[in-house]
């Protein structure tokens, strides 16, 4: 067995912001709607579909990620984007990453998990390094969420935003003084499917002539469904990589949670008796940007000085499937 570290972590968002005053022009909202029920201010977001898509932003994160662990693309044995925004159905997007960083031949794949996409492609990076079948795994949180939304559906438009977060898990070295992923879990249930869904578009009900411009082509959510589940599991996901662990609440320097709503947030503070100070939040900035959200936020928390070598921190997140989970690490 060998221990799995994050060696290095990048983020990469739009230029381009859409503020809550933009969406009182698009639809029937408010600025004090939107605070008050999410928390959310502004979102990046790219623009229009074609040129710069979900394949360069993941791209742009994974280079700082690779120079940040100081590694070459070529040290990359495996190639892990947790997205539900795909370039292509086929190929995959870790297909394109790969080129486009010059990665070699590294096992390539997608992971689907929705909000809890990160969080899986972490527990599976370090299922490789811990078997050790690889030494340096990338793994990409990417979406391009804007692409999947109803500009004119005011219950999911004024939530999403895009981007894309990485790290790289690499075999640890002896004396890593207990850096490293100390616990994963991974749950979801299928029961819950219709909750967050895109109706039409895939295999099942393809696109037609009659129905390539009806609102089945974009993300559906019953947030206020989601909204319960999500606590107590991502409540539940937490306490059990703490046991796992052997650690308390207390000893977690950070949690990184997803950023969907302030308010899930805020109850799974309250939930786990955790000191909000200890929870880092930056929805007000990006908006829910999926599988993206946790590593985006992980990045800037380093970058910033809110976390440190040495932090062991907490990040649970929850999204449609249903899908959720939690990973403690130590960095
Ligand atoms: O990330 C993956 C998983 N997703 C989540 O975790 C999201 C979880 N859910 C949520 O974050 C919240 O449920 C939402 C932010 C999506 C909605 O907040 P809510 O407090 O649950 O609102 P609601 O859906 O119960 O709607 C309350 C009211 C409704 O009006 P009526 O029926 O009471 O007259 C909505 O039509 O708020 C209305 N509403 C809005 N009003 C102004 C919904 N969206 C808006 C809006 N502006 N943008």
């Amino acid at each position: 067995m060998y221990n799995a570290i994050i060696s290095g972590t990048g983020r990469y968002s739009p230029e381009r912001v859409l503020t809550n005053a933009d969406f009182e022009r698009m639809v029937d909202t408010s600025d004090e709607w939107i605070v008050s029920r999410t928390g959310i201010r502004e979102r990046h977001v790219l623009n229009g579909s074609g040129g710069f898509g979900n394949s360069d932003m993941a791209t742009s994160a994974a280079r700082i990620a690779l120079d940040d662990a100081k590694l070459a693309p070529t040290d990359l044995e495996a190639i892990i984007i947790a997205t539900v925004t795909p370039d292509y159905r086929v190929p995959s997007t870790a297909t394109i990453v790969q080129t486009k960083l010059g990665a070699g031949r590294s096992a390539v794949m997608d992971l689907v998990a929705a909000c809890a996409g990160f969080i899986y492609g972490l527990s599976v990076a370090r299922a490789f390094i811990v078997s050790g079948m690889y030494r340096n795994v990338l793994v990409v949180g990417v979406e391009h969420l804007t692409s999947i939304t109803n500009y004119e559906d005011r219950n999911t438009c004024v939530l999403f935003g895009d981007g894309a977060g990485a790290v790289v898990v690499s075999r640890g070295a002896d004396g890593d003084n207990g850096r490293g992923i100390l616990s994963t879990f991974l749950s979801g249930d299928g029961q819950y499917k219709d909750l967050l869904h895109i109706p039409l578009g895939g295999s099942r009900d393809p696109l037609t002539a009659e129905t390539v411009n009806s609102p089945g082509r974009f993300l559906y959510m019953d947030g206020r469904e989601i909204f319960k589940l999500a606590v107590r599991e991502m409540a539940d996901a937490a306490e059990r990589v703490l046991a796992d662990a052997g650690m308390t609440s207390d000893q977690v320097d950070m949690v990184i949670p997803h950023q969907a709503n302030l308010r899930i947030i805020d109850a799974l503070t309250k939930r786990l008796q955790i000191d909000p100070n200890h929870v880092y939040v930056n929805i007000e900035r990006y908006g829910n940007t999926s599988s993206a959200s946790v590593p985006i936020a992980l990045d800037e928390a380093r970058r910033t000085g809110v976390v440190r070598d040495g932090s062991t921190i907490l990040s649970v997140a929850f999204g449609g499937g249903l899908t959720w989970g939690a990973a403690l690490y130590r960095l």
